[in-house]
């Protein structure tokens, strides 16, 4: 049986391209919890259309890299780099994605921000246009066509305008915030509107949706229902489909040899201290510089521990052009280079902080060798750390301290300890739980979030994600 074709939308393809000559190009894996969730999705006949991270405005190279992704199923939207500095590091990571988030702007930026707001929406419609330019090229009757995140929320309705038997959905990986905090953006309406014109939207969790639904009614005025949000007679349907990750995938790693000697490695390297492990974009949202300084609190109020103990920190780095970000990376180069000074020894750091980003199997060695990982976003859509450190801990069993502002908090909360990454002195003290945690208490929380990450996988949530988008579409053409 031919399987059904998927055309996934996104801003990022899951490799990004490096130039290494007129027309040769090298392609990375790249990082993110979208991408490495899609890539766990096998069921279905899946090409990607999407930016390769690079700008190319000769044709030699526009070709040649058009074929290096064709191996890879993925298919290339060309943007400029005006086009990329609006769009991308403006309209939506410096405009959207801190809003979602609820982070407001720094004082500064505000005015510099409300005066190139239009600018910068017309280059995000113009982006979603060009997208649609491509998808439109490659379409087939029938194909599925699945539009991902904050950066193409403008896209179903570009989509619908052209062909309004296309089966569209839209799945928002980040939250979706209070229809209060939404109401302040200018675009408010026709970024709602667009994303209503696609069949099916899905959130990560129950409350996003619920927040959607509530800014399409509060904002728009239209009518909220059980099914979604339905204007004169059409509805759209808004659902929650809470993702996962591919669990066999991490646990399988474990049979390699080389996994197996990173991790030899590394318990040479740490032996006689207990391992804690962050693992993030160096983002705003991810709550660093308050991890750090959790720990620097612990460390400070048990000075037992001081030398048994270390924290890992791989932090890699993301939107480098965006200024918030430059700040963030010097900000937290400060906190680390403070603490290690003030606690380290000759021989010895309490933190050892990563610019970069690891290879998959030195990041599963790494999860498995932790004896209690710190995620401590300020807001986070769902978090994929955490679902993955569960995975590689069968035989440690490990703990995970978890914000209460995570998505996963709301399916790993039993297993985890949930913190408000906010208050310092809650996760300095649930640091020194987790690590005198009897083992017992420590085998029954990873039992119950070992369960739930092997039971709800990125493979199931794509799968459900699509028959409901067809079920909608069967039951839209029943009603008319
Ligand atoms: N990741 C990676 N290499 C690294 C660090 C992280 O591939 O060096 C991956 C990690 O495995 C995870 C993703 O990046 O799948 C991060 O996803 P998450 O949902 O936690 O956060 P996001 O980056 O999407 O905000
Ligand atoms: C988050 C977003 C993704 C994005 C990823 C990495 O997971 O939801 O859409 O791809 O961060 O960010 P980047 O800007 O490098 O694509």
């Amino acid at each position: 049986t031919s399987r059904e074709r998927l055309l996934v939308v996104a801003n990022r393809l899951p490799v990004s391209a490096v130039r290494r000559g007129v027309d040769s190009w090298h392609l990375e894996i790249s990082v993110g919890g979208l991408v490495s969730a899609l890539l766990g999705v096998k069921e279905f006949e899946t090409r990607w259309i999407g930016w390769a991270g690079v700008n190319v405005p000769d044709e030699i190279g526009q070709r040649a890299l058009i074929k290096a992704l064709a191996e890879k199923r993925c298919i290339p939207v060309f943007l400029d780099e005006e086009i990329v500095h609006q769009y991308y590091n403006g309209y939506c990571n410096n405009i959207l994605w801190p809003l979602f988030h609820y982070l407001g702007l720094p004082q500064e930026d505000r005015l510099a921000t409300t005066r190139s707001f239009q600018s910068q929406f017309d280059a995000y419609k113009k982006a979603n246009q060009m997208f649609a330019e491509v998808v439109k090229e490659h379409y087939v009757e029938g194909d599925v066509v699945w539009c991902h995140d904050y950066h193409l929320m403008f896209l179903p309705k570009c989509l619908k305008e052209r062909n309004r038997k296309m089966k569209v959905g839209w799945f928002l990986h980040t939250p979706f915030p209070s229809s209060e905090i939404h109401r302040t953006l200018p675009s408010r309406s026709e970024l709602l509107r667009s994303v209503l014109a696609a069949d099916l939207v899905g959130f990560h969790t129950y409350d996003y949706a619920r927040h959607f639904v509530s800014a399409c009614t509060r904002i728009l005025g239209l009518e909220g229902t059980p099914e979604g949000v339905e204007d004169q007679g059409r509805l759209t349907r808004v659902a929650a489909f809470p993702i996962g990750i591919d669990s066999d995938r991490f646990i399988r790693a474990f049979e390699l040899p080389q996994v197996q000697d990173h991790m030899k490695e590394l318990k040479e390297r740490f032996a006689g201290r207990k391992v804690m492990l962050g693992v993030d974009r160096l983002d705003m949202i991810k709550g660093i510089p308050q991890k750090i300084l959790a720990f620097e609190k612990f460390l400070e109020e048990n000075p037992n521990w001081r030398d048994k103990v270390v924290l890992l920190q791989i932090a890699v780095p993301t939107r480098t052009d965006v200024p918030e970000y430059q700040k963030l990376t010097s900000q937290v180069h400060e906190i680390v280079g403070r603490i290690n000074g003030r606690f380290g020894t000759l021989t010895a750091v309490p933190i050892h902080h990563l610019d970069r980003s690891l290879d998959f199997h030195a990041l599963c060695a790494l999860y498995a060798v932790t004896d209690v990982a710190l995620v401590t976003s300020l807001r986070d859509g769902m978090n994929l750390v955490s679902y993955e450190f569960v995975a590689c801990q069968a035989s440690k069993k490990g703990v995970l301290i978890l914000s209460e502002f995570a998505g996963a908090a709301q399916s790993l909360g039993a297993g985890a300890i949930l913190v408000n990454p906010w208050n310092v002195t809650e996760v300095a003290s649930s640091i020194g739980y987790a690590l005198n945690m009897p083992a017992d208490e420590r085998e029954k929380r990873h039992h119950h979030n070992f369960v739930h990450v092997t039971t709800h996988t990125s493979q199931e949530w794509a799968a459900t994600f699509v028959s409901e988008l067809n079920d909608t579409i069967v039951e839209a053409q029943l009603r008319t």
